[in-house]
């Protein structure tokens, strides 16, 4: 019988005194889509930054191909087939495409001069591999957007000669349209027989991908399923350790006081003016397509873009944020899209646009 592609074995990995992997087993096989959840926190990146020679295991043993292997850094994992897409891109904004397709690959000629021709042509079929046959291999990848800039880092990776491809949330910033386009290549790369780990937080497109389900709760492996025996309910259920029962609304909270009221809100550039209110219990969506201002506005009650007009009451003060630190201390919290950029402490070094 021929080994799996990887397989993990009682792998533990501490950062300090904090366990955060524990005896946890992982087998990808060839031309698998495997999806690895957890809630946030649970040990996913941590796990697969072992495998991809990222991290050192503390113990516990990886097989590659039937062989065990210790990768000491990420080129040795690369030399031998396992690509890692992180979770934030590492697409080097001023280099070309081609350029970062072929970083640290590519070899001069004898002279040492690089054939920026023949770079260009192996760039240009590589993207159309991967669906992205439009993007000039010239153009500065930085002016990219975030979509295509994945379908470079892809592109590298075949490049590379992928066997084993870890994707670690690459749907987050995604369109659904961009998804799809994401999961068509993700299809034709298990046709070719490269291994998939695909790491996400959206439920739907991991049963419409993944070949298994892996869950991760606090380091531990909780359950392994082969799609067609998991369901929904069982996967939350694993991830979170309760069962799940909906979100608890309490009607008669949500018809309680107006806690936020935002009037005539514009950035005087393309949001606005916009006005609702929220009451509390209330869960309030805010709907539209990309480019459509949501996220601006969102950044204009948190304070961290600048108005040119409109009020913001908070329960009947005005209050519109001087900045975020003061959205904050009024009771405001944001949750950005990009974690890493704009996310956690460094809110409250934001300054308004
Ligand atoms: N370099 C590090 N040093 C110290 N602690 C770390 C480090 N990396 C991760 N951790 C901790 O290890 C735990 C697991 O983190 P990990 O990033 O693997 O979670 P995750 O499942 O990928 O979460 P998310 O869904 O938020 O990406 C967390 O408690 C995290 O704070
Ligand atoms: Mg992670």
């Amino acid at each position: 019988m021929t080994p799996p592609l990887l397989s993990v074995q009682g792998v533990a990995k501490s950062f300090d005194r904090n366990r955060v992997l524990n005896d946890v087993n992982l087998e990808v096989g060839r031309g698998e889509v495997v999806a690895l959840l957890g809630e946030n926190g649970a040990g996913k990146s941590t796990l697969v930054n072992i495998v991809s020679g990222a991290l050192q295991r503390d113990s516990g043993v990886v097989r590659w191909n039937g062989q065990e292997v210790v990768f000491r850094d990420t080129a040795e994992a690369i030399a031998a087939g396992i690509i890692h897409i992180h979770q934030e891109l590492s697409i080097i904004s001023s280099l070309s495409v081609m350029e970062n397709l072929f970083i640290g690959t590519y070899e001069a000629g004898r002279f040492g001069v690089i054939d920026r021709k023949a770079l260009r042509t192996k760039s240009a079929a590589l993207l159309a591999e991967v669906g992205a046959g439009h993007i000039d291999p010239r153009m500065e990848a930085g002016r990219l957007s975030t979509a295509e800039q994945q379908m470079v880092e892809i592109a590298k990776a075949l490049a590379r000669d992928a066997k084993l491809l870890v994707l670690d949330e690459p749907t987050a910033a995604l369109t659904p349209h961009e998804a799809e386009a994401l999961f068509r290549v993700v299809r034709m790369l298990q046709e070719r027989g490269v291994g998939v780990i695909f790491i996400s937080h959206q439920l739907e497109e991991v049963f419409a991908i993944a070949d298994r389900i892996v869950v991760l709760r606090d380091g531990t492996v909780v359950s392994d399923l082969p799609v067609k025996e998991a369901s929904r309910e069982r996967v939350i259920a694993d991830m979170t350790g309760r069962i799940f029962q909906g979100f608890s609304r309490n009607h008669e909270a949500a018809h309680g006081d107006v806690v936020l009221a935002v009037e005539d809100l514009a950035d005087g550039r393309h949001v606005g003016p916009v006005g609702f209110t929220l009451r509390r219990g209330e869960i309030l969506g805010v709907f539209g397509l990309v480019g459509s201002g949501r996220t601006e506005l969102i950044e204009l009650i948190a304070g961290v873009r600048k108005p040119a007009s409109g009020t913001v009451r908070r329960e009947g003060k005005v209050a519109l944020p001087a900045d975020a630190r003061a959205a904050w201390a009024s009771g405001i919290a944001i949750l950005p899209e990009g974690r890493r950029p704009t996310g956690s402490c460094r809110t409250c070094r934001w300054r308004r646009t």
